[in-house]
């Protein structure tokens, strides 16, 4: 088989890199990839947002399968485009997208089946939705972009001058252009978060193990939200108690609720999750593997994720079980200076040479070639992802290797999976 995965961060390394373990794959392509990427794939440099020249590829080297790393080519259309065309594709058409492309649809959706969620309010226009935080007896509110700001379009407000504020950035200054014309304000919730990645064929659902992300720039959470810092899989904190009222209440009605909006999802449905006093509650949906939820838990899948692929398209994922390491898997993001703002780029990676064992594996995410050189090409960098025995021995693996790989004023978190020790009492 010949495949190619769209995208080129630290997910899609991570995507190529376990499809490269299939003995079904005689070819790998990326668009456009990364310099990781590069030694298990072919890459092109077509940008993940050029259906067109996608398409062209495909056509042109006979790709048997298509998997869509990133959300904007699925909310684009990249598997409606593809399908009616005749080639295989891994991804949610365009209308299931909406899930993740518009706030508006997601929270509606919701509150239509009853799925878990923040009490919300849509407001088409600044004056209303600030009258609306002015008159509320609440301190604290999310306000959120209704479509697409790269990762950046929600606010998590402490106060009503900052949901003002953002209010005034989202519908008056338009900060994140065409997205902010609607936008969601939420009641804030309060605990730990987990994400919940499940395959979906449009029938049958099967939830991956779960993982924490890491949002906030800063150690304790603190700064702004970012892409992701570092994951680690399984979270302590979802139990099987919790696990079993989140397919009933959660995953089970949201599926239904699709079809019964004749919405067929296939592909990964990434259900981000708050793990309230009262129960788990969606913050999100995404339609995607989560980015870098991705590493840790394609880390653990024993399984040929190429026939995991297969059995979606074809309709066919209650042939599949899905089968686990045991040992935990951690991942810390290398990020640039700067990151999540403007960051700094062309910086040498030195020490990537070096044989770190069979436990661990660098992603590679924003990170190019040149003049012979791996350098740095994006916010977030490299990925370093472990296994061990307990969590706490896949997060020293993954935090040892940090010194000997390194580049000028990289930035990381050094308190991944903290919660988790506290949790396991290890801290
Ligand atoms: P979203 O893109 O909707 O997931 O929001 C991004 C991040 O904002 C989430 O991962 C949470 O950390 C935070 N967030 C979103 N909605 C809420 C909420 N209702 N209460 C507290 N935090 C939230
Ligand atoms: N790590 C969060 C996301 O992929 O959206």
């Amino acid at each position: 088989m010949k495949v190619l995965v769209v995208g080129g961060g630290g997910r899609e390394h991570a995507i190529v890199w376990k499809i490269s373990q299939s003995p079904k794959v005689k070819k790998i392509f990326c668009a456009p990839g990364n310099a990781g990427i590069e030694k298990l794939a072919h890459c092109v440099p077509i940008d993940p947002l050029d259906l067109n020249s996608l398409l062209d590829l495909v056509k042109r080297e006979e790709i048997d399968l298509t998997v869509v790393g990133p959300e904007a080519p699925l909310v684009e259309g990249i598997v409606d485009i593809f399908e009616r065309e005749g080639f295989k594709i891994f991804g949610p058409l365009r209308e299931a997208a909406m899930l993740e492309g518009s706030k508006v649809f997601a929270k509606n959706f919701m509150k239509e089946y009853g799925i878990p969620t923040a009490p919300f309010e849509v407001f088409d226009n600044s004056t209303d939705a600030k009258e609306y935080i002015l008159k509320s007896q609440k301190e604290s509110f999310v306000v959120k972009a209704d479509g697409l700001a790269a990762g950046k379009g929600v606010v998590v407000a402490s106060s009503k001058e900052e949901a003002l504020n953002a209010v005034s950035n989202i519908m008056e200054r338009k900060v994140f252009g065409t997205a902010g014309e609607k936008i969601v304000i939420e009641e804030r919730l309060y605990g730990e978060e987990v994400s919940i990645l499940s395959f979906v064929d449009g029938e049958t659902i099967i939830p991956m193990v779960s993982s924490q992300d890491h949002k906030a720039v800063f150690d304790g959470d603190k700064g702004p939200n970012t892409g992701g810092m570092g994951a680690y899989s399984p979270a302590p904190v979802y139990t099987e108690e919790i696990h079993k009222r989140v397919v009933e209440n959660i995953l089970k009605p949201t599926i239904k609720g699709l079809k019964e909006k004749g919405i067929e999802y296939k592909g990964v449905l990434y259900a981000g999750l708050m793990i309230t006093n009262e129960g788990p509650m969606v913050l999100e949906f995404n339609v995607r593997f989560g980015d870098p939820e991705a590493q840790p838990v394609l880390f653990r899948l024993k399984n040929d994720l190429v026939d995991i692929m297969n059995a979606v398209v074809e309709k066919r994922l209650h042939e599949i079980q899905l089968s686990w390491s045991e040992y935990p898997s951690a991942c810390v993001v290398l990020a640039s200076k700067g990151y999540p703002g403007k960051y700094e780029k062309g910086k040498v990676i030195k020490g990537l040479e070096n044989n770190f064992g069979e436990d661990v594996f660098i992603f590679h995410a924003g990170t190019k070639k040149a003049d012979g050189e791996i350098v740095t090409a994006g916010g977030r960098v490299l990925g370093i992802t472990a296994k061990g025995k307990t969590l706490k021995e896949a997060l020293d693996k993954a935090y040892g290797v940090i010194g000997r790989v390194q580049f000028e004023n990289m930035h990381y978190r050094r308190d991944i999976g903290e919660k988790a020790l506290r949790r396991l009492g290890l801290l």
